[in-house]
C-alpha cells in the first residue's frame, strides 16, 4: 500500500510530472502517490494533469515559504520532486526536508548545471560545448543549485544534426524513466544505495563509443591535475 506522500513541484508542461502519475498508476510506484502538485506559475499544463487525476492543486510563489509548509503539512507530505520546478526552494523548505527532496535536471551533473543553466539553455551550451554523449541528473536538493548528491543519471548521444530542441526532446524521454527510478528509490527507503552509487541508464546502443568517451575524459583530467601551471 502507499505510504509516501508526494508533492510534485513544477512550473510549466508537467511530463515529468505524469511519468510520475502513470507509474503509481500502472503499480510501477508502489510505495509512494502523488498527494500535492504545487506550480510556482498559474494556467500551466501541469495544473490541468492534476485536476484530470483528481489530485489537489495550488499555485504558491516562492516567496510564500509559510503557505508552501502549510500545504506541505497539511496533505502530510513525507518527500517533494522538483519536476521542471523552475523557482529556488526557500532554505527553511529544504532543511525541514532533509534528504527528501529530488530534482530532475537535463544534463550529466556536475556538468552543465548550476544557476543560469535551465531549458533550452542548458542544452544549447551542450551543443556549443562540443560533447558527444548528453542526459539527465536526478539528485538529492540542497540549499546549493544543482550541487545535491547525484542519485541517477541517463545517457543519451548528442547527434551531428541536433538542435538544442531535438536534444531537449529526447533528453525528456530519458528524464520521465529515471524520475520514475528515483522516486521508488526514495520511498521505498533505498536511496542510500543510489548516493554511494549511482545508476546509470543507457538509452544509446553505443556502449564502446561511452567507454571511449569516459576514458578520454578520464586522460583528459589527469592531465589536468598534473599540468604545470608555470607552463603557460
Ligand atoms: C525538464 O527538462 C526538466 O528537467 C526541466 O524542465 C523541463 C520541463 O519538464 N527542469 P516538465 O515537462 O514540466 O516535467
Amino acid at each position: 500500500m502507499y505510504s509516501f506522500n508526494l508533492a510534485v513541484l513544477i512550473s510549466g508542461s508537467g511530463s515529468n510530472l505524469q511519468a510520475i502519475i502513470d507509474a503509481v498508476e500502472n503499480g510501477i510506484i508502489k510505495t509512494a502517490k502523488v498527494a500535492l502538485v504545487v506550480s510556482s506559475r498559474e494556467g500551466v499544463f501541469g495544473l490541468e494533469r492534476a485536476k484530470k487525476h483528481s489530485i489537489p492543486a495550488t499555485v504558491i510563489n516562492n516567496k510564500s515559504t509559510a503557505k508552501l509548509l502549510g500545504e506541505l503539512k497539511k496533505h502530510k507530505i513525507d518527500g517533494i520532486v522538483l519536476a521542471g520546478y523552475l523557482s529556488i526552494l526557500p532554505p527553511n523548505v529544504v532543511k525541514a526536508f532533509e534528504n527528501k527532496i529530488i530534482n530532475v535536471h537535463p544534463a550529466l551533473l556536475p556538468m552543465f548545471g548550476g544557476k543560469g543553466f535551465y531549458g533550452l539553455k542548458v542544452h544549447e551550451a551542450v551543443l556549443a560545448s562540443g560533447v558527444k554523449y548528453s542526459g539527465a541528473t536526478v539528485h538529492m536538493v540542497d540549499c546549493g543549485v544543482d550541487t545535491g548528491a547525484v542519485l541517477i543519471r541517463g545517457v543519451v548521444c548528442v547527434l551531428d544534426d541536433d538542435t538544442a530542441e531535438s536534444l531537449q526532446k529526447r533528453v525528456l524521454e530519458v528524464e520521465h524513466k529515471i524520475i520514475v527510478h528515483a522516486v521508488r528509490a526514495l520511498s521505498g527507503g533505498y536511496i542510500a544505495d543510489y548516493i554511494n552509487k549511482p545508476p546509470v541508464l543507457r538509452s544509446t546502443s553505443d556502449k564502446e563509443g561511452i567507454h571511449n568517451y569516459a576514458d578520454g575524459l578520464k586522460k583528459l583530467s589527469e592531465a589536468l591535475v598534473s599540468a604545470d601551471s608555470e607552463g603557460i
